[in-house]
């Protein structure tokens, strides 16, 4: 891409999550519980042109590397996402995401009663099938929209 496209500065350090599907950077930065409010620089893209997608997301974050369960996450609503660890300016890391087997963490059940929305200290653990996510508690079923279940949102 020539400079003269680039429509998002370059960062120093810090994770560059690209290739996310159009639509889908505010939910990216919901898996990564970014709200603006804890100080972090993030930058944007969306709809910017891309040659492998047409159009795609871009989400910037500096000084922070992601935890293996947000990417876990991601994978589910970016399954084409790149992402790239930057340090002093230069990629020194570039992995494409996987869909994961089981997702600990970041999502919650929609059950109310399910042991993992009570006082009890219990992650949130779904096996991911090819339709959905089944909450390995009370089986309960997720079949999209999986950002409406992220802890927190
Ligand atoms: N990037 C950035 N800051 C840097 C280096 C890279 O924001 N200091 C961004 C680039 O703008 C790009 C992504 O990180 O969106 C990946 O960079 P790079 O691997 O250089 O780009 P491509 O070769 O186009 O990547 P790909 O083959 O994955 O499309
Ligand atoms: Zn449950």
């Amino acid at each position: 891409m020539s400079e003269h496209e680039l429509r998002v500065s370059k960062i120093r350090n810090g994770t560059v999550i690209d290739h996310v599907a159009a639509g889908q950077a505010l939910n990216v930065l919901t898996i990564l519980g970014i709200d603006g409010t804890s100080g972090e620089s993030v930058s944007v893209g969306m709809n910017v042109p891309s040659g492998r997608l047409g159009r795609k997301d871009i989400v910037k974050v500096e000084d922070r590397e992601l935890s293996p369960s947000e990417v876990d996450v991601l994978s589910l609503i970016a399954p084409e996402a790149t992402i790239n660890i930057v340090r002093d300016y230069e990629v020194v890391e570039k992995n494409r995401v996987e869909r994961p087997e089981r997702v600990v963490g970041v999502l919650s059940c929609p059950n109310h009663n399910c042991i993992t929305n009570g006082n009890e200290p219990v992650a949130s653990k779904f096996t991911v099938v090819s339709d959905g996510l089944r909450c390995e508690y009370c089986g309960t079923f997720i079949r999209e929209s999986f950002a409406e279940h992220i802890d927190g949102s």
